[in-house]
């Protein structure tokens, strides 16, 4: 049986992941926190976005590259940065950047991810985008930015949306910590899982590389330090000009609701406005991000791109994104499933099956591009017009 027809879903690779991988690390991807009614939400929220099929549109193989600041990207999606991917499966941080390359859509690292820009650049050819928690010390702020840049790492998306830690009670039970859960109960199934044991064996253990010349070193404390003192989780507009200075290619700004604040970031000159909840992880209150997106298109126009994230799970989730004004979608948790349960052969199985399915369901409404999205929307009281959304 094929990979496709074993796992033709993200919820088959959740499925499966749960099994495969130790309890605290399924939890770390999985959850959100709180009650939880904000992931519910950002889930929820897709399924009420309805759209026409098309007919009669005759045979057609739809167009789905789009170019964002002088880059094609072959499909209008791509990874989401995301910490300590290192345990989803080990090594998945250059396997991301393999299928990645290889599908040539774009593939974000994180400053939190247990491999760096320097080892993870030389495979990512041209798809690069490196994510930002923003140093305090401008001599480490811009040795990160140079890093980056020489390595290939052609976009910035710095991520403004963690003012503080979340609560997130179920990793706090699973024991979810900057490396192994503490207590030995919480390790219970590892032993169990001897694909992941393995390979986590043969990989060394998870480190975090791209903090490490600031930290002086492997030590987790150092990191637990550098993080509580040395990273500025609350960048401030200023903070924001800063690097918009330094930075001289793509800058984006992740973790964007309000329309406000979209039209704050593009008048000082950002490119991308990230609109996302960062997958409901952090205030469980929290709109979901589809239902923020139309307003903050309305305001933006094309004075910078969209790039949207939270909660999409399938090829249809995409197109109802590009639909309502984004020009890239991110996609976390899909990939991160995808790495639990299929170990380094995840990623590119994820972005397979997420470019079948937006090729599917484009024919299935007859858009032949991207622009055609809107136009199949049912339309709701208070979104933009297709001319605008587009
Ligand atoms: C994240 N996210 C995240 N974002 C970021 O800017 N830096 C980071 O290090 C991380 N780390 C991280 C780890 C894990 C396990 C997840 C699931 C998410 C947020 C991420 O980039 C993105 O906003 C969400 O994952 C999007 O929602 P979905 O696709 O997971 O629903
Ligand atoms: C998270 C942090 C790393 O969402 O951004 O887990």
């Amino acid at each position: 049986m094929s990979l496709e027809d074993r796992y033709p879903s993200v919820a088959d690779l959740a499925a499966k992941a749960r099994r495969r991988i130790p309890h605290f690390i399924f939890e770390y991807i999985d959850s959100g926190t709180g009650a939880e009614a904000g992931l519910e939400r950002s889930l929820s929220a897709f399924q009420d976005i309805q759209m026409w099929p098309g007919v009669m549109a005759g045979t057609f193989e739809p167009e789905m590259a789009v170019e964002l600041w002088g880059t094609r990207y072959a499909a209008p999606f791509g990874i989401a940065p995301m910490g300590m991917v290192g345990l989803m499966w080990p090594g998945t941080e250059i396997a991301l950047a393999k299928a990645a390359q290889k599908a040539q859509i774009p593939m974000c690292l994180s400053t939190m991810a247990n491999a760096n820009p320097e080892a993870v650049g030389r495979h990512v050819g041209d798809m690069g985008w490196f994510q930002l928690y923003p140093p305090r010390d401008p001599e480490i702020r811009e040795d990160l930015l140079a890093r980056a840049k020489a390595n290939g790492w052609k976009v910035l998306v710095v991520t403004v949306d963690v003012p503080v830690g979340s609560s997130r009670e179920r990793q706090r039970r699973a024991g979810v910590r900057l490396g192994l859960p503490q207590r030995p109960l919480q390790m219970i199934d590892i032993p169990f899982r001897l694909p992941w044991l393995y390979a986590l064996w043969q990989h060394g253990r998870p480190r975090f590389w791209t903090v490490e010349p600031y930290t002086g070193g492997p030590s987790l404390k150092a990191f637990g330090e550098y993080l509580a003192t040395q990273v500025d989780m609350t960048p401030s507009w200023e903070y924001l000009a800063e690097l918009r200075d330094l930075w001289d290619g793509p800058l984006v700004v992740k973790g964007i609701l309000r329309p406000e604040d979209a039209e704050r970031c593009v008048a000082m000159g950002v490119d991308g406005i990230g609109v996302s909840s960062h997958g409901a992880r952090q205030l469980d209150a929290v709109p979901a991000a589809i239902d923020a997106l139309p307003a903050v298109k309305s305001v933006v126009g094309d004075r910078a791109k969209i790039v949207f994230d939270s909660g999409l799970r399938g090829g249809l989730d995409i197109a109802r994104a590009l639909a309502l004004g984004a020009d890239m979608c991110l996609l976390g948790r899909a990939f991160g499933y995808g790495a639990g349960a299929l170990g380094l052969k995840g990623p590119a199985h994820v972005a397979k099956m997420l470019r079948d399915d937006l090729r599917n369901v484009m024919i299935q409404m007859g858009a032949h591009r991207l622009e055609d999205l809107p136009g199949c929307l049912v339309k709701k009281e208070g979104w933009p017009s297709n001319a605008a959304l587009r």
